[in-house]
């Protein structure tokens, strides 16, 4: 009783967000994330609605694409007709008291696996180009029926583009969800194995942050923020609680942290190898980015600590 009167932070399933990885193919299990499945469209159906009876009601989405669909421009990523484009506006029929977070990068359609347009002869990544694609991209999507669009391409300058090209094309009520801070992670693995989009030639760290920078990151969420974005993503999560500490300090825009597949992994087989208990750790790491000042967690374990919570399992 005491001890909860002076409890300083808390987790709500409305600070919840579940990412879903979405495919044109029957269901498969991830194997580098347990419980953790692509979803076909009923498969998808039925986990959505899952989740809302459990009070979580907003839904990250992330393509899986079939290598014959990848190319080296990624085209497919503007294709109207395309998986994204066609699950969300039944998605938005079917559920429209859930609202869905469509991502803006091209890694899901690119035959490289970058989320930019690629030099296959320098490996440079062209940036002003393909801020032009996530700008026609965040238009298409979000007359999909997309509520967030999130870029998490970490090109510069992207995030004034798209919220210039949802405004022209009539779409001012659409927000942007920035991943701002966005670290050259190896916690990015299992994510990269249930998409196959793990880059086949050199790496990120020419767009995503050096983890020793902090400055840095402070800088790019200035950036995000003043180009216009209406939420700003600090990823991955619980190596970076200093990071979304600060952001919450010298940002005046909610601040929220994806804890990404490998935080994910990490929990699931040191709990299946008996070395950890789930709920409490789960609770320990959700309640941590929310004292380091996450407004809401992007999650894997969403739904499952949301069932806990419902069942009255967490102390
Ligand atoms: C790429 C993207 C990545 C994730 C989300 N969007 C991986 C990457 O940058 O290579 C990772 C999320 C996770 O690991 O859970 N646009």
């Amino acid at each position: 009783m005491l001890r909860s009167l002076v409890r300083e932070h808390s987790v709500s399933v409305s600070q919840l967000i579940q990412p879903l990885f979405v495919c044109a193919e029957p269901s498969s299990q991830i194997d580098q994330m347990p419980g953790i499945w692509r979803h076909d469209r009923d498969s998808l159906f039925r986990e959505i609605e899952a989740c809302l009876s459990l009070g979580i009601g907003l839904f990250a989405l992330f393509p899986v694409i079939s290598a014959d669909l990848k190319d080296s421009s990624g085209k497919e990523s503007l294709n109207p007709e395309g998986l994204i484009p066609r699950v969300l506006s039944q998605l938005k029929a079917r559920f429209p008291q859930a609202q869905f977070i469509a991502d803006l990068a091209l890694d899901p359609y690119t035959s490289h696996g970058h989320d930019g347009l690629l030099d296959p002869q320098t490996g440079v990544i062209f940036n002003d180009p393909t801020v032009r694609v996530l700008g026609r991209m965040a238009v298409m999507l979000a007359q999909a029926g997309a509520d967030i669009l999130a870029p998490s391409d970490m090109m510069d300058g992207r995030v004034g583009f798209i919220r210039q090209s949802l405004d022209l094309a009539g779409l001012q009520d659409k927000l942007i969800l920035a991943y701002a801070a966005k670290f050259a992670s190896a916690l990015y693995g299992p994510f990269r194995d249930a998409l196959s989009s793990a880059p086949g030639q050199g790496d990120k760290k020419s767009y995503q942050l050096d983890p020793a920078n902090s400055l840095e990151a402070e800088l790019e969420l200035d950036l995000d923020s003043a180009e216009g974005a209406d939420l700003l993503l600090v990823k991955p999560g619980l190596f970076y609680l200093d990071i979304i500490a600060r952001a919450k300090k010298t940002q005046k825009k909610p601040i929220l942290a994806y804890s990404v597949s490998g935080e994910y992994s990490m929990i699931e087989f040191a709990a299946q190898a008996g070395c950890l208990d789930k709920k409490k750790v789960v609770s320990e790491a959700f309640v941590s980015l929310r004292r380091a000042g996450a407004s809401g967690i992007i999650s894997y374990h969403a739904k499952e600590y949301a069932s806990w919570l419902k069942a009255g399992l967490l102390g």
